[in-house]
C-alpha cells in the first residue's frame, strides 16, 4: 500500500493544491497514509492544522515528503531539478504536459518513475469524475468573463435609470465547449447578451439551451468533427470565411471570450489584426487558447496587451486565479484516480486498464510486483 505524498507547487503564480483534507481524510478512511508538506494548501485556503485534522502527517520539505512517499500527487509538472527527489518506483500524478515536456518525461523515465498525466485521462463515460480537464476549463470559462467584466468600460446588465437605460454589454463566445459553454453562462448570469459560434453541428441547441444566440455563419461544407465528437481540424477556406462572418459582427461586441481548440494541433486563429483594429475602442478579448498559439493574432501568451485600443488578454492558468474552487475540483479528480488506483488500499488495479494505460506516459524499467 503506497504512501500518498502532497507536494507545495513551485511552479511561479500557482496557488492550487492536488489533494485537500476533504479528500485526504477519505483516503485516511481508506487505509491510505498521505504525507503532506508543510503549507502546500495555504493558498487554496487549506491550512496545515486541516490536514492534520484529516489525519495526515505534515513534512517540513519536499525531499521528505518524497523520501516518505511511494506515490506523489501534483497539479503542475515537476521541475528536473525536483525530478531528483523522486524515487526509483515513484508514481506521480499530475497535469505534467507531455508533448511540451518531453525532456522530463524521459527524466522521469529514466528515474524509473512512472508518471501518470491527468490531461490523458481518456474522456469517457467511467472516467468523468477523474477528468481534470474539464474541471480546470469551467473554472477558467467562469473566470474570462469576470475578466472581461473588469476590463470592458462598460456593465453587463440592462439597466434602467432615471437617467436613462443602460443597454447591456454584448459577449461573443468563439468555441463552444466546457470552457466555452461555462462562459456562456456566466455572461448571462451578469446580464450580458450573449452570442457564440462552434462548429460542431451539436452545439447550436447547446447554445440555445443555456440562453445564448447561435451566429449563424455561411461556411465551406467540410466534415467538421471526429467520431468521438471533437473539432476536426479545419481547412484554410473554412477558417477564411469563418474569419469574414465573425468580422461582421465584432465591431457592435463589447467582450469576446475566444476557446477554440483542436486537440493537439495550433489553436486556429479566428481574429485577425485587422479584425481587431475594426472593433470598438474600449472593447476586450480574452483569449482562452492563448498558451496554444491563441485564437487572436495579436495575443501574447501570459500577457494583457492594448492594440488598436482593444484590451487583448492571453489568458494563461486561470484557475489559479481560484485555487479554493479549483482545488477542490482537482483535488477529486484526483481522489477518482486514486480510488480507481486502488478500489482497495492493498489491492492495486492492473496497470494494463485502459484508463491507466491511457494515461501513463513514462516506461520505467519495472521490477515485478512493483505497483502501478
Ligand atoms: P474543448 O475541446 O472542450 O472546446 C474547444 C472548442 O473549440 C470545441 O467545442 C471545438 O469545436 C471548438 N472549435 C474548434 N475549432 C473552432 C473554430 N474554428 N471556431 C470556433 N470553435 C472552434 O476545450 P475546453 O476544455 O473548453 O478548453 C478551451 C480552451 O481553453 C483550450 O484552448 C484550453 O487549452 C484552454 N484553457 C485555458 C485555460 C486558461 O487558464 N487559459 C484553462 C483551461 C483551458
Amino acid at each position: 500500500m503506497p504512501v500518498i505524498g502532497v507536494l507545495k507547487e513551485t511552479a511561479a503564480g500557482e496557488t492550487r493544491v492536488a489533494l485537500v483534507p476533504y479528500n485526504v481524510a477519505q483516503l485516511v478512511r481508506d487505509k491510505h497514509t498521505v504525507v503532506v508538506q508543510a503549507g502546500a494548501g495555504v493558498a487554496a485556503g487549506s491550512a496545515d492544522k486541516e490536514y492534520l485534522k484529516a489525519g495526515a502527517k505534515i513534512v517540513a520539505s519536499a525531499s521528505a515528503v518524497c523520501k516518505a512517499a511511494q506515490l506523489i500527487v501534483k497539479v503542475r509538472p515537476p521541475t528536473l531539478a525536483e525530478v531528483r527527489h523522486l524515487k526509483k518506483g515513484t508514481a506521480l500524478i499530475g497535469f505534467l504536459a507531455p508533448a511540451a515536456n518531453q525532456a522530463l518525461i524521459k527524466a522521469l523515465s529514466a528515474r524509473g518513475v512512472t508518471a501518470y498525466a491527468m490531461e490523458y485521462i481518456p474522456r469517457i463515460s467511467r472516467a468523468q469524475g477523474m477528468d481534470a480537464l474539464t474541471s480546470m476549463a469551467t473554472v477558467a470559462g467562469y473566470r474570462s468573463v469576470l475578466l472581461a467584466a473588469g476590463t470592458v468600460g462598460k456593465m453587463f446588465p440592462l439597466l434602467m435609470t432615471a437617467a436613462g437605460t443602460i443597454p447591456p454589454a454584448t459577449v461573443l463566445v468563439l468555441g463552444v465547449g466546457v470552457a466555452g459553454l461555462q462562459a456562456i453562462a456566466t455572461a448571462k448570469r451578469l446580464g450580458a447578451k450573449v452570442e457564440a459560434f462552434d462548429p460542431r453541428p451539436a452545439v447550436k441547441d447547446q447554445v440555445k439551451s443555456v440562453g445564448a444566440t447561435f451566429v449563424e455563419m455561411v461556411l465551406p461544407k467540410e466534415d467538421v468533427e471526429t467520431s468521438g465528437g471533437y473539432a476536426k481540424e479545419q481547412s484554410a477556406a473554412f477558417l477564411k470565411a469563418e474569419q469574414d462572418a465573425i468580422a461582421g459582427v465584432l465591431p457592435k461586441v463589447h467582450a469576446v471570450i475566444t476557446t477554440a481548440q483542436i486537440f493537439g494541433k495550433k489553436s486556429p486563429i479566428l481574429i485577425t489584426a485587422a479584425m481587431v483594429k475594426a472593433m470598438q475602442p474600449g472593447s476586450v478579448i480574452v483569449d482562452l487558447a492563448a498558451e496554444g498559439g491563441g485564437n487572436c493574432e495579436l495575443t501574447v501568451a501570459g500577457k494583457t496587451v492594448v492594440r488598436h485600443g482593444v484590451t487583448i488578454i492571453g489568458a494563461v492558468n486561470l484557475p489559479a486565479d481560484l485555487p479554493v474552487d479549483a482545488s477542490h475540483t482537482y483535488s477529486r479528480n484526483v481522489f477518482n484516480l486514486l480510488k480507481h488506483m486502488y478500489p482497495k488500499a492493498d489491492a492495486p488495479t492492473d496497470p494494463e486498464e485502459e484508463i491507466l494505460k491511457a494515461a501513463r506516459v513514462t516506461t520505467p524499467a519495472r521490477s515485478k510486483g512493483a505497483r502501478p
